[in-house]
């Protein structure tokens, strides 16, 4: 039953089409890495603007050396330690990679997945799989598959891994001569980082503004206005309010409460992050505040999801005076 849905979806990535598919961290929407038109309908369902290049998925280490030219011996010691699981390593590009897939940029973005639905499929299809998060562009990412469901109604094929294990997307580095740049927080820390190899003294001097795309200031939004406790002063009606809680404390007469992690582990709440913001986005409340979350280790990520998440409706509510 499991290798029919493997072979099915693999059909279709191998004649262009589009997959969504479980990894660890949240789902993916996948194309043939190789294939610039089935690359081009990730943008189109995504409604994803060209500018953010795309992380390409592959499912043994040999691949990397096809994608990259990049010959640093930091890509076996960073694979060994931390692959499959939540690292991209970008890297220079082999000319086998569509330009549509890193945005015009030189480098490339490469992972292995630690899942074995995403690795069988990725072996399947004989193909690296160029894949963003399964989500519209902006909005919250899906950690299940009705998450991808819900805001990728007419995609053909969603392959059901039931929920994601780690819950936020990987630990995006950039590799330089001389060691690491992390361009996104996830799971894997900089100290964890550091404990294998060295951090660039490189300063990353990119004439593309941000140096990822990932540094977008507004991303992960829920359809409601969300906005991180204590930064800013609202008047807030807790009848009227979802609790995004980290701490549960406080939490008295809010009208929807998702408690984040009941003894304050951030692993945990990292895990629970966007499924709880997907739950308040559906029900009925008009808005959402949530608990900041202690920037240490995970909480980095974390908190760089909720500031994202927050961005917009923070700016205009300020805009406004209130
Ligand atoms: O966990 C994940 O990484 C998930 C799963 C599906 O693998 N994927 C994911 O993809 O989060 P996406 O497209 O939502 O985010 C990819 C991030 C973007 O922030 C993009 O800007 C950055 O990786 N990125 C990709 N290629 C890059 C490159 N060549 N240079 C700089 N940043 C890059
Ligand atoms: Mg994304």
């Amino acid at each position: 039953m499991k290798n029919d849905s493997i072979n099915f979806a693999a059909n279709i990535i191998r004649s262009g089409g589009l997959v969504a598919f479980p990894t660890e961290t949240v789902y993916g929407l996948g194309a043939n890495a190789l294939n610039p038109c089935a690359v081009a309908k990730i943008f189109e369902t995504k409604e994803r603007p060209s500018f953010d290049p795309l992380i390409v998925h592959i499912s043994s280490l040999e691949d990397v050396f096809i994608l990259t030219t990049s010959r640093s011996k930091y890509i076996k010691i960073l694979a060994d330690n931390f692959w499959p699981g939540p690292l991209t390593i970008v890297l220079p590009k082999s000319k086998i990679v569509p330009d549509i897939v890193t945005s015009g940029l030189p480098t490339v973005g490469i992972r292995m997945p630690n899942n074995t639905i995403a690795l069988d499929l990725i072996r399947t299809a004989g193909f690296p799989i160029a894949a963003p998060s399964a989500n519209k562009f902006g909005r919250i990412s899906p950690t299940t598959a009705e998450h991808v469901k819900k805001q990728l109604p007419s995609l053909e094929c969603i392959i059901d891994g039931g929920p994601t294990t780690i819950g936020i997307e990987s630990t995006v580095i950039s590799l330089q001569i001389d060691g690491f740049t992390i361009l996104r927080e996830g799971v894997i820390t900089y100290n964890d980082l550091l404990k294998v190899i060295p951090a660039s003294q490189i300063e990353l001097i990119d004439n593309v503004e941000p140096a990822s795309p990932g540094l977008l200031k507004s991303h992960y939004s829920p359809n409601k206005p969300i906005f991180i406790k204590g930064k800013y002063i609202f008047q807030i009606d807790p009848s009227k309010a979802g609790y995004l809680s980290f701490y549960n404390e406080n939490t008295y007469g809010y009208k929807v409460v998702e408690l984040l992690t009941k003894n304050q582990n951030l692993k945990e709440a990292a895990v629970n992050l966007f499924s709880a913001l997907h739950r308040l986005e559906d029900s009925d409340v008009e808005y959402i505040i949530a608990d900041q979350i202690p920037e240490d280790g995970i909480g980095v990520a974390i908190m760089d999801k909720l500031k994202k998440a927050s961005y917009k409706y923070s700016i205009k509510a300020l805009n406004k005076g209130q």
